[in-house]
């Protein structure tokens, strides 16, 4: 697990473009794996100036999010569809029939969740940008969950609602279903890339980086993952054992 501790926010987010930018650029057909929630805000900022400037193209990139909200249509303002496309989509090049977003719709939602894990089986995720719930959650796969689990439905854990409700107008409104990438889905990504920052994360990096593997924290199942980079800020980096810290740069 290599990690990168930056100053704040904004130059985690510049790190974090810096390695995607540099991916696409070298690798024009990509396929990368997409988060949402607050974190990647700033990288996604960053690729559409990018795109702006004309110094990357996603013409030929492809994209799997990792999780969508059930019981919330998708033009919903929290629905992750609604969120990618505000923050990236709608501002590059990118061919939309290369997005994939998991479909909502309740009534045929275990079959969209089979052909959603059928095709991300058949593709090979080369990077996977991933943030972290504050109880070790990666995509929705929250503590509990099988290291084997493929795409499935989830019944949201009672702190990710906690966590979520600043999103929405009050902490009832919070969807309590989502469908999700599977453990296993994530593992699969050739390059993870997990960002990370605030002091509300630390407690919860200190295990992933020094803890024990366990399926009550997911995110520790990354230290068996080849290819995983952190890129932290100081508050989400500060109970790191300074052992773990050999990478540092800020
Ligand atoms: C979002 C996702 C979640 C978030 C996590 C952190 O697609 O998969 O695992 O990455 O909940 O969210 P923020 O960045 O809002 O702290």
């Amino acid at each position: 697990m290599k990690i990168i501790v930056k100053a704040n926010y904004e130059s985690v987010s510049k790190e974090a473009f810096e390695i995607i930018s540099n991916y696409i650029k070298n690798n024009p057909h990509a396929c990368l794996g997409l988060a949402t929630g607050s974190t990647p805000i700033g990288l996604y900022k960053r690729l559409i100036k990018a795109y702006e400037r004309h110094e990357i193209s996603f013409k030929y990139v492809t994209t799997y999010n990792l999780d969508e909200y059930v019981g919330i249509d998708r033009n919903h303002p929290q629905s992750y569809y609604y969120f990618m496309h505000n923050h990236l989509f709608n501002h590059i090049d990118i061919n939309p029939e290369n997005v994939h977003i998991p479909e909502n719709d309740i009534k045929h939602i275990d079959d969209i969740a089979k052909a959603y894990n059928e095709q991300l089986k058949k593709t090979s995720i080369d990077l996977q940008i991933l943030g972290i719930g504050s109880n070790g959650h990666i995509g929705f796969n929250e503590p509990g969950t099988s290291f084997d689990q493929e795409t499935f439905i989830v019944t949201l854990d009672e702190q990710t609602k906690r966590d979520n409700a600043r999103f929405f107008k009050s902490p009832a409104l919070v969807p309590t279903h989502a469908i999700t990438m599977g453990i296993k889905n994530i593992m699969d990504s050739k390059k993870i890339m997990l960002i990370a920052v605030g002091k509300r994360k630390a407690a919860i990096i200190k295990a992933v980086v020094e803890g024990k593997v366990t399926t009550e924290i997911p995110a520790t199942i990354l230290q068996k993952h080849p290819d995983v980079t952190l890129i932290l800020d100081t508050s989400a980096a500060s109970l790191i054992n300074k052992a773990y810290l050999k990478n540092e740069n800020k």
